[in-house]
């Protein structure tokens, strides 16, 4: 047997039982058996994760004797560490130790690993669970065989404005969308059950309320109330709990003036407590020694013994464990006990990963090369990536464009680019070409037929201000039958520390818009981005938009797929679309008010703007298909029920248009009289479905008391009597039928 056993075991196989015996014990068992072993220090070093010198995601200190800390036994876990080979030099150090207790690590794998993945935030405008999950088993597979143990996702944070830059990694603005997704999500990088080859931990961020960012500034203070909380932005975490999730992180902001990382409410109280999470948390990237500048501590004395004492297990990057919890316990100020919670929880997960059995069983050289070779996974990414792209107009029926077009103008910065399709968190994976990306330009030469004359002009940069090239690009739109024109952000406009005031389209690339338009020829806007963006003109004037996001190595087949009529675009939007900066945050669940807004400005009359709409440029779960859907026969089982009944809701759908397609129905709730105000509208239930031109389908949901409950005056979830509206539409700011329903006591 060539695996190496920790010292522990050794022990226990010397007394009394074979290997295989033991690893029949229950985890719980082997777990407690390794921490009688250990001394304080090396348990204080179980609870500290360092970055990797490779790459750094946050702000580095530099280590000298990184390698010896690890051989100390003084390390638990790594970041940053990538590649089978570099994986398993590490842990050969960890395998010097004392204690032989293996390394984890952890990495940042948010929407891909090797092969990349649209942005989350695009993802979770497929509405599709499959796919979401499959992208994320993809994403572990790859990892995996990296030697990743554990990615630093979901990103569950619920997030309504587009200013702050990592909007981008969350399934946008919905509490109840954003559940589904979390789980799938979880699902998708943990498996079935953690331990499996192909799969990674996952881990819950940033817990909580980072997505609430005062101005959208990064980092910044979040001020909120508990129902806020509990109603909006702690559901997803919730969820993540349920379905088994290993880890959680928690955030850099304060929430009320307490720093999360140090937040006893949150972290022991909630997740460990009520949720009776049973993994373990990670700090923020340096964020147990962030608070001190937060001025919650005077030390990093003060913040290890701060952060522990709130539930926070395992510090990335501070420090402050390693250097002050020995001196913490020895001042009586930590217990024994809270150290072992910590440690029992980490070394649980060690053992689950099977990694006490073999430390090396990630690192394998051979699997890696074969799951990042593996032509599968790029089939994936193009169908996940032409499910992530939103139809925003198609004037005339402009799109699909024909493959026989005559000629076809593409133009932008965007078109021959690489790297941008690949968003913020794309990975460099260490002996791998990750110039692996289909660039639009290429997805479109290979979808248009021999006959079509496919010209280019880059007209302008992404930012700057140099017009230079505007005059090619007019040339050569004026030779066209269709002109598509590729603008947005750069990769890392969106993403952490990537908080934007101004959320145009950068640059002159609107004007170059202009330019074109003033042709007269037809022209297909492609926006990439991070984030939603403002974008006033384009949409007025285009006559097709498509918004394409960051959608990853497979961008150009997707976008041309979906271009040509290959796909039929099937997105709806996870977010709301401002028309100005100054209605941020908006979003549709909002309340109806004492002088409930009906868009004219009359002001004393209604909550209104003097100067602007308050309607968005796009709404949540907005987006168009090349087909038409037409919605009848909305059918209730019956006018009240029962708090134990289940109300039935059936609603037929057909495709009226000419092209096959796929429609997410949604289902929204108004409750009208509350002991708490509720929203005019709350997304409860969706069904994506796929229709053939003309076929027409009867779906069905179920209302339970579970989907009419809301914490009441006294932060209880329950349902109230009385009652509600029901809307079935194709956004929520569509909806095509309703009707109405009693809760009877
Ligand atoms: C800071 C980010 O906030 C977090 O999401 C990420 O996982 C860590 N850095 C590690 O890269």
């Amino acid at each position: 047997m060539n695996f190496k056993l920790s010292l522990s075991l050794i022990i226990l196989c010397a007394n009394m039982a074979s290997f295989a015996q033991i690893q029949q014990k229950p985890i719980s068992q082997r777990v407690d058996s390794v921490l009688l072993l250990m001394t304080l220090e090396e348990k204080i070093g179980q609870l500290n994760q360092y970055n990797d010198d490779w790459t750094a995601t946050g702000p580095v200190t530099v280590d000298s004797d990184k390698a010896k800390q690890i051989s100390n036994g003084q390390v638990g876990s790594l970041l940053n560490c990538l590649g089978a080979e570099r994986t398993r030099s590490w842990q050969e150090k960890a395998m010097q130790s004392r204690m032989k207790i293996p390394l984890l690590f952890g990495q940042d794998v948010i929407h891909g690993y090797k092969t990349t993945f649209p942005i989350p935030l695009a993802e979770a405008c497929s509405w599709d669970m499959d796919a979401i999950k499959l992208s994320a088993q993809v994403a572990a597979n790859e990892a995996s065989a990296g030697g990743i143990h554990w990615t630093f996702a979901p990103m569950v944070d619920i997030a309504r404005d587009p200013r702050w830059g990592r909007v981008m990694e969350g399934a946008g603005e919905d509490p109840y969308l954003g559940s589904l997704i979390a789980k799938a999500r979880v699902q998708g990088f943990q498996d079935e059950k953690l331990g499996g080859i192909n799969s990674v931990m996952a881990c819950a961020k940033h817990f909580a309320a980072y997505g609430a960012a005062i101005g959208g500034r990064d980092y910044n203070s979040v001020d909120m109330s508990d129902r806020l909380l509990w109603e909006t932005y702690l559901p997803p975490f919730k969820a993540a709990v349920d379905a088994g999730v290993a880890t959680f992180m928690n955030s850099f902001n304060d929430i009320n003036g307490v720093p999360a990382t140090g937040n006893t409410y949150l972290q022991r109280d909630i997740l460990k407590g009520k949720w009776g999470f049973t993994g373990f948390v990670v700090s923020d990237w340096g964020s147990v020694g962030e608070m001190i500048n937060h001025g919650n501590v005077k030390n990093r004395y003060e913040a290890a013994l701060c952060a522990i004492t709130a539930g926070c297990d395992m510090d990335m990057e501070s420090r402050c464990y390693k250097n002050n919890l020995t001196q913490l316990v020895n001042d009586n100020k930590v217990p024994l006990a809270l150290i072992d919670d910590a440690v029992r929880r980490i070394l649980q997960k060690k053992f689950e990963l099977g990694l006490f059995d073999d430390p090396y069983r990630f690192c394998n050289a051979e699997r890696e090369q074969e799951a990042l070779n593996n032509p599968e996974h790029a089939k994936i990414a193009r169908k996940v990536a032409a499910k992530s792209i939103v139809l925003l107009k198609n004037e005339n029926q402009l799109l699909p464009v024909s493959k026989n077009t005559k000629t076809i103008a593409f133009i932008g910065p965007l078109v021959k680019a690489l790297k941008q399709n690949k968003g913020f968190w794309d990975i460099e994976v260490p002996g791998v070409d990750s110039n692996f990306i289909v660039s639009q330009w290429e997805g479109v030469q290979n979808c248009v037929s021999a006959a079509t004359k496919l010209l280019y002009a880059k007209g302008c940069d992404i930012e700057g201000d140099n017009k230079d090239g505007f005059a090619e690009a007019v040339s050569v739109a004026k030779q066209a039958d269709v002109i598509i024109l590729s603008i947005g952000e750069k990769r890392d406009m969106s993403g952490e520390a990537r908080s934007r005031s101004k959320i145009g389209i950068p640059g002159v690339q609107e004007d170059l818009f202009k330019e074109l338009l003033a042709t007269g020829k037809p022209i297909v806007v492609l926006i990439n981005a991070g984030r939603p963006l403002v974008f006033n003109f384009i949409a007025g004037h285009a006559n097709a938009i498509l918004y394409t996001w960051w959608l990853g190595s497979e961008a150009g087949n997707a976008i041309a797929d979906v271009l040509f009529g290959d796909y039929n675009p099937s997105a709806k939007l996870a977010i709301t679309f401002p028309r100005s900066v100054g209605q941020i945050p908006i979003y549709y669940s909002h309340f109806n008010t004492g002088r409930p807004a009906t868009g004219d400005a009359n002001h004393h009359q209604n909550s209104s703007y003097l100067d602007e709409s308050i309607f968005p440029e796009y709404a949540f779960g907005y987006g168009l298909s090349y087909t038409s859907f037409v919605y009848s026969d909305l059918k209730l089982s019956s006018a009240k029920i029962k708090s134990n009944e289940t109300l039935e809701v059936s609603v037929t759908i057909k495709n009226t248009g000419k092209y096959d397609g796929e429609e997410i129905v949604q289902l929204y709730l108004r409750d009208k009289v509350g002991s708490i105000a509720r929203p005019t509208k709350e997304l409860k239930d969706f069904s994506k479905i796929a229709l053939k031109a003309g076929e027409s389908k009867t779906i069905k949901f179920a209302i339970d008391k579970e989907k009419l409950s809301f914490y009441n005056q006294k932060l209880e979830w329950a349902a109230e009597p009385g009652d509600f509206d029901l809307m079935i539409g194709a956004s929520s700011d569509d909806i095509r039928l309703k009707d109405t329903f009693e809760l009877l006591n």
